[in-house]
């Protein structure tokens, strides 16, 4: 395992570790409520880094939200927010009305590595979220077996994760973040490492996914036609410390296709105003 594969694992495994962990039906309310927050980062040495100014932001229930912006803008760092993982330095997150208190498997965390547990097969790994919120043996092999097949890894149930593609391991981490039926997901850039024809396949898939089940998404990317492939809305965030700078609506139909001449068009006008916002630079530290 790499060094950031490790990391994701660690992150991922403190989510489980910390999550609520009862059965929780997806609320009939999963809109997203972020007032205010901020986050500020002190190190061991007292480094202070602003790694997001103070955020304002309504995501509806059911929406697919994209956050684009400069490396080290704080996109991550919101998501783990609005995951429950940190405390804001200031301001407030509703989740369903209710503010956000820790972890909880009404929202889950996709990384860009899977952060899928190297020691399980596919199978193990799509039921092991099952086991934690205390699902029998046979409802979470009824469980893994529909998203198995819903995710084309039918056969591979007993690969070990070293023996899939990148494709294939990003199914399974898509796999098990939905067997356990979250309320939000919050994607970061899970497709980053991905060759374009694989990544444009994923885009179907998830597109598909979401337009079925209708999950509130946040999805973090630093590609623009992804963003807009995918997103209702697109919110671009400046240079450190984050804060959201500009907001395109997507209202193309779906699904979408990367060749759409509108989607093309809509890329170019975002990519203009990214280009102007990166050209700010990060604060100093
Ligand atoms: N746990 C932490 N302790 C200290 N600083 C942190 C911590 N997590 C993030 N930061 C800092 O906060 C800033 C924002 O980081 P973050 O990972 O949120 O950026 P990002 O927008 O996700 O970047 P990228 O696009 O490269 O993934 C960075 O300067 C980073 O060094
Ligand atoms: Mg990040």
């Amino acid at each position: 395992m790499s060094v950031s594969q490790s990391l994701s694992v660690n992150k991922f495994m403190g989510w489980l570790r910390t999550t609520t962990m009862t059965t929780v039906s997806p609320p009939q309310d999963a809109s997203l409520k972020i007032e205010g927050i901020s986050k500020t980062f002190v190190s061991q040495q007292g480094k202070v880094v602003h790694a997001l100014a103070p955020t304002t932001l309504a995501v509806s229930t059911g929406e697919f939200v994209c956050f684009l912006g400069p490396s080290g803008c704080g996109k991550s760092t919101l998501l783990s927010l609005i995951a429950g993982l940190e405390q804001p330095s200031s301001g407030q997150i509703k989740f369903g009305q209710q503010p956000i208190q820790g972890t909880n498997t009404d929202r889950v965390l996709l990384f860009q590595d899977g952060a899928l547990f190297p020691w399980l097969d596919v199978q193990g790994n799509i039921e092991f979220g099952l086991r934690q919120i205390g699902k029998s043996k046979e409802e979470r092999a009824e469980i893994a077996h529909k998203w198995l097949e819903r995710m084309n890894l039918i056969g591979f149930e007993h690969h070990n994760i070293h023996q899939l593609s990148g494709g294939m391991r990003q199914r399974v981490a898509i796999a098990r973040a939905f067997a356990i039926n979250p309320a939000m997901l919050l994607m970061d850039e899970p497709f980053a490492a991905l060759d374009a024809m694989t990544r444009d396949r994923l885009h179907h898939e998830l597109e598909h996914l979401w337009a079925s089940t209708r999950k509130t998404v946040i999805f973090v990317t630093h590609n623009v036609r992804e963003a807009v492939a995918l997103g209702d809305r697109v919110m671009v965030f400046s240079p450190r410390p984050g804060r959201i700078v500009a907001e395109f609506k997507v209202d193309l139909p779906r699904p979408r296709s990367l060749e759409n001449v509108a989607l093309v068009e809509k890329t170019a006008e975002i990519m203009a105003v990214l280009q102007q916002i990166m050209a700010e630079g990060d604060e100093p530290l």
